[in-house]
């Protein structure tokens, strides 16, 4: 198919220690990846998680790999299982582990091998609260995330809920990925803004690369 929006060159904007947003990177790919999410979502459909507290997410969500991210009334955890088919999570597709790897290479985290891929659909008003990625045993390991379709206004602070916030636009094609010293700094998503995407319609998607297990 006729990628519209292989012609940009990507270019990188530091956004942290530790932290780098590569513009663009997944632009060339993205007829791959949303095939990818395609695959995926056949065999685990996206849902709507419900947080121990109570409260149904508005971003719908599923995963990719040996293990995914998931809740359950113990809590926030990774399982090899999709609770909701009872089947193991469909496996990492090659273009996402072929995008996430030259995206670490790029962010200078060459040796991040993800295990786990989650993946996040916004529709307009959804929204991912300010939350830091800790359920992860080993933080050596950087989150890489890749924004395709509708824009949304990412928010990145520091290590308190309450240190001061950037607030980026991230586009289609946008890769922020996190390591080091700003591996634990709050994130969260404001509600996304009603449009259209050529390549996605009226929704945004997001996948986050991490490293879930242990290594030994
Ligand atoms: C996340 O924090 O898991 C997702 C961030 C995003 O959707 O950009
Ligand atoms: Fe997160």
């Amino acid at each position: 198919m006729l990628d519209l929006f292989a012609d940009e060159e990507p270019w990188q904007e530091p956004l942290a220690p530790g932290a780098v947003v590569l513009r663009r990177f997944a632009l060339a790919k993205t007829q791959a990846l949303l095939a990818g999410i395609e695959a995926v979502t056949q065999l685990s459909p996206l849902r709507h998680m419900v947080t121990p507290g109570g409260y149904t997410m508005s971003v719908a969500m599923t995963n990719c790999g040996e293990v995914g991210w998931t809740t359950d009334a113990r809590g926030y955890l990774y399982s090899g299982i999709d609770p909701q088919t009872g089947n193991p999570w469909p496996a990492i597709p090659d273009a996402f582990a072929a995008l996430c790897h030259d995206a670490a290479v790029a962010a200078d985290y060459a040796d991040f091998r993800p295990d786990a891929c989650l993946i996040n659909r916004y529709v307009p008003g959804a929204k991912l609260s300010l939350h830091q990625d800790k359920d992860e045993p080993d933080l050596r390991a950087p989150i890489v995330s890749v924004s395709l379709g509708l824009p949304a206004v990412f928010q990145f602070g520091g290590l308190k809920r309450n240190d001061p916030l950037q607030r980026l636009m991230l586009e289609h094609g946008d890769v922020v990925v996190w390591g080091g010293a700003s591996r634990l700094f709050y994130h969260g998503v404001l509600p996304l803004k009603p449009g259209h995407h050529p390549a996605t319609g009226a929704c945004r998607f997001n996948l986050t690369f991490r490293q879930a297990r242990k290594i030994e």
